[in-house]
């Protein structure tokens, strides 16, 4: 049941003056006796008990913060994916990341969601760099063909921005269960709401992992982590991802292990035309820190034979179809890749 369908059924049972109707949002479990309550409602109440109207946390939210968290992780209550949010472990740009109690769905103790901004997408600067060559997501990670989704986006309709907002989700989590599964150090995710990504927490009850811009390692530790970071970028290219955002703030660290997160604009080698640019910039940005940390590294160098190695080409063939005619950028691309014919 909807949450605007069940506010409507209290308001219903209160006008009648069966019981009060509860002064927040979020416990709306009958205080009475539950003697004096009939038998039709005492058993929606009870068939209500998983359902996020009952789901209080102990993280203390902010008020304008309340309702944007039932809505966003309402989901994951209800389905058993979590059972309590305890604290709000950052806040970020486009999202905040809260730590949760794990529910019976899951095997670990605690788990990370992160739950993205109402206004993620005006953060987004240049999103249409990203965007190129990706098929928008819907809900399920599934391709969005239907005609009025996309129109939709690309008129920029009220709904198109939900879409295209749900499409970057969507995107970070297929990309994260992709990587995941072909065995990259990335959290493992369990499952996507129409606002959050519920993934493995890094960290302990005391505290999260610190992201690697927080670390000093020693340069043989530097060393090795940064091979590992190499296959992890291996397996992302194999996989036609770039992560597109790279750098010691997205990888985190904990107990001597790398961890890669925050993939909502990963972009793929193949079909963007700006994707050798943009993954020269992640190794770039990653080879900074472990220079800092004392390894002797050269990052174009290791870009262009990490992409070569996965048979990319370093001028990127662009389909017409990307290309507008009007744009004089997209004119003087057309020519170049032309002329190297
Ligand atoms: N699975 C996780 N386990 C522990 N901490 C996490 C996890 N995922 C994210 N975090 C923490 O939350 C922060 C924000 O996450 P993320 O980078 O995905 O979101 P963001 O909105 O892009 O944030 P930012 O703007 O800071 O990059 C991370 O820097 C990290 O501190
Ligand atoms: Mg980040």
């Amino acid at each position: 049941m909807d949450s605007s369908k069940n506010i409507k059924y209290y308001d219903e049972l209160d006008n009648e003056g069966q019981f009060e109707l509860p002064d927040t949002g979020r416990k709306y479990l009958p205080r009475r006796n539950p003697k004096q309550i009939p038998a039709a409602i005492q058993q929606f109440v009870q068939k209500q008990d998983d359902s996020r109207h009952t789901f209080a946390y102990t993280y203390k939210a902010a008020r304008f913060e309340e309702g944007w968290l039932l809505d966003s992780l309402g989901y994951f209550y209800e389905q058993k994916w979590i059972s309590d949010v305890l604290l709000k472990i950052k806040a970020g740009k486009e999202a905040s990341v809260y730590l949760c109690r794990a529910g019976e769905q899951v095997e670990a103790q605690l788990v990370a969601a992160k739950v993205y901004r109402p206004r993620m997408l005006r953060n987004l600067r240049d999103d249409h760099l990203y965007r190129e060559g990706r098929t928008d997501l819907d809900e399920d990670g599934r391709e969005l063909h239907d005609e009025g989704s996309i129109h939709a986006v690309l008129t920029r309709s009220r709904y198109g921005e939900e879409v295209r907002h749900q499409s970057w989700i969507a995107h970070e989590y297929t990309a994260m269960q992709t990587l995941f599964e072909a065995g990259a150090d990335v959290p493992q995710p369990y499952e996507m709401a129409h606002n959050a990504i519920l993934m493995d927490y890094v960290g302990n009850l005391a505290m999260p992992a610190p992201t690697l811009n927080d670390v000093s390692l020693d340069r043989e530790e530097a060393g090795q982590l940064f091979a590992r970071l190499k296959q992890d970028l291996d397996i992302l290219l194999t996989h036609g991802h770039v992560h597109g955002d790279l750098s010691a703030y997205n990888v985190l660290y904990w107990e001597g292990k790398v961890s890669l997160i925050d993939f909502p604009q990963v972009v793929s080698p193949e079909h963007n035309r700006n994707a050798y640019a943009i993954f020269e910039r992640d190794i770039t940005r990653l080879c900074e820190y472990f220079i800092r940390q004392g390894l002797l590294l050269k990052p174009q160098r290791l870009a262009a034979e990490l992409w070569t190695a996965h048979g990319y080409h370093l001028r990127p063939e662009v389909h017409p179809r990307l290309l507008d005619a009007d744009n004089p950028g997209d004119l003087k691309f057309w020519k170049r890749n032309e002329q190297a014919k």
